[in-house]
């Protein structure tokens, strides 16, 4: 069965503790925290005091999506604050290595992003350093975006090399999924659906959880 994140980017912010509550008592098990720091993408989102706040109130794992430059200067920040996993884009001009290992060494589980024009083959040395591989297959920047089928033949590539590790590493896909695609894209490997848009501009969080997790 595969996890769903779903990505407070579409939640009700005023309402953010009944929206996290509502998520997790609809089946979700992980909570997907999108950072933008208006440099590595054109918004700007959340940083760590709001992820502080929300482990107080949750315990939803957090997976934290860092569409930020410089990740190194903030993962310590957010590794207090209480995220499980912290996610970094190899776009992000850093040198991904020592800041994964830098997470594992904080306690947390560290993952890899690539954006759309990126391809596999960036990342594939790095499997020996993450939990988790994540796809993006939206332009990252903002929730409610159409899904680029074309990310689909990535993915699979990215789930043949992490069978080829024999080592436990998920993988994520993040960008426009729905109940449509959904069945498409765990078909070739993804065990982590990131949702925004679906999830929370649908009437009932649980269908729309089941309609993912079952697709
Ligand atoms: C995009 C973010 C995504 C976004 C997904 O930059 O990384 O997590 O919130 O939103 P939807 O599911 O609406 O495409
Ligand atoms: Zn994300």
């Amino acid at each position: 069965m595969v996890i769903v994140a779903p990505s407070i980017l579409s939640a009700d912010f005023t309402r953010l503790q009944e929206e996290i509550t509502a998520v997790a008592d609809a089946g979700a098990e992980w909570l997907h925290i999108d950072v933008m720091d208006g440099h590595f993408v054109p918004n700007i989102t959340i940083g760590p005091v709001v992820v502080e706040n929300i482990r107080k109130k949750t315990t939803l794992f957090l997976d934290c999506h860092l569409m930020i430059q410089h990740p190194e200067k903030y993962v310590d920040a957010f590794l207090k604050a209480g995220a499980d996993l912290i996610t970094i884009h190899k776009e992000a001009n850093a040198d991904p290595v020592p800041i994964l290992r830098h997470i594992k060494e904080g306690g947390g589980k560290a993952g890899i992003s690539i954006n759309p024009e990126t391809s596999f083959e960036e990342i594939s040395m790095l499997l020996p350093e993450v939990d988790l591989v994540l796809i993006m297959s939206v332009h990252p920047g903002f929730s409610g975006q159409r899904f680029i089928p074309e990310m689909v033949p990535k993915l699979k590539q990215a789930y043949e090399a992490i069978q080829r590790t024999h080592k436990k590493i998920y993988l994520q896909i993040d960008g426009g999924i729905n109940n449509q695609n959904a069945r498409l894209v765990k078909q070739n490997g993804a065990d982590v659906l990131v949702a925004a848009s679906f999830i929370f501009h649908s009437k009932d969080y649980r269908t729309a959880i089941r309609q993912l997790k079952e697709a």
